[in-house]
């Protein structure tokens, strides 16, 4: 199936994982950028600006996408869970794309294995555009088992 690859990281766990997995694929890759960079520092991007995003529900604007995203059948859009959801340039991308029409599967990773994450991040992500089509991926899974799903 005509695939994009979609992926936020800031400490590029999720980076590394599309880039091993997407060897096997050689899908187009997409890297959802906030406009303004959040800090490299931890505790600032943490516990400053990821939170308050979170907690106001501020969607921050993000680089251009460059990409016609309709002319793939299917997005495959990975992220870091961040207070216990997906990062809010995710549902800004969200919004950019309303009117796809194509299946969007969800990956996501984080530090603590709570499946919870999965089950809020589907919730947060239909409650953005209930009109697209939200399918669960994987969660907290290996590059190889990537590979075998994706198969
Ligand atoms: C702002 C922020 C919030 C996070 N919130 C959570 C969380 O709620 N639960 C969790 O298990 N891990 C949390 N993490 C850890 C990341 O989900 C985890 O390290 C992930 O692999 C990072 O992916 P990345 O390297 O692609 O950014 C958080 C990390 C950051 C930077």
């Amino acid at each position: 199936m005509n695939s994009l690859i979609v992926y936020f990281s800031w400490s590029n766990n999720t980076k590394r994982l599309v880039e091993d997995l997407n060897k096997k694929f050689n899908y187009d890759v997409l890297r959802i950028e906030r406009k303004i960079p959040y800090s490299t520092d931890y505790n600032t991007c943490a516990y400053v600006e990821a939170k308050e995003e979170v907690e106001k529900k501020i969607y921050p604007e993000i680089k251009e996408l460059g990409i016609d995203v309709n002319k793939y059948e299917r997005i495959l859009l990975f992220f870091p869970i961040w207070w216990y959801t997906f990062p809010m340039p995710v549902g800004t991308f969200i919004k950019h794309i309303k009117g796809y029409k194509g299946e969007v599967v969800v990956f996501a990773n984080s530090y603590t294995n709570d499946l919870q994450y999965m089950v809020n991040s589907m919730r947060d992500l239909n409650n953005i555009d209930g009109t697209i089509n939200f399918k669960e991926g994987l969660f907290n899974k290996s590059v190889d088992e990537h590979i075998n799903y994706l198969m």
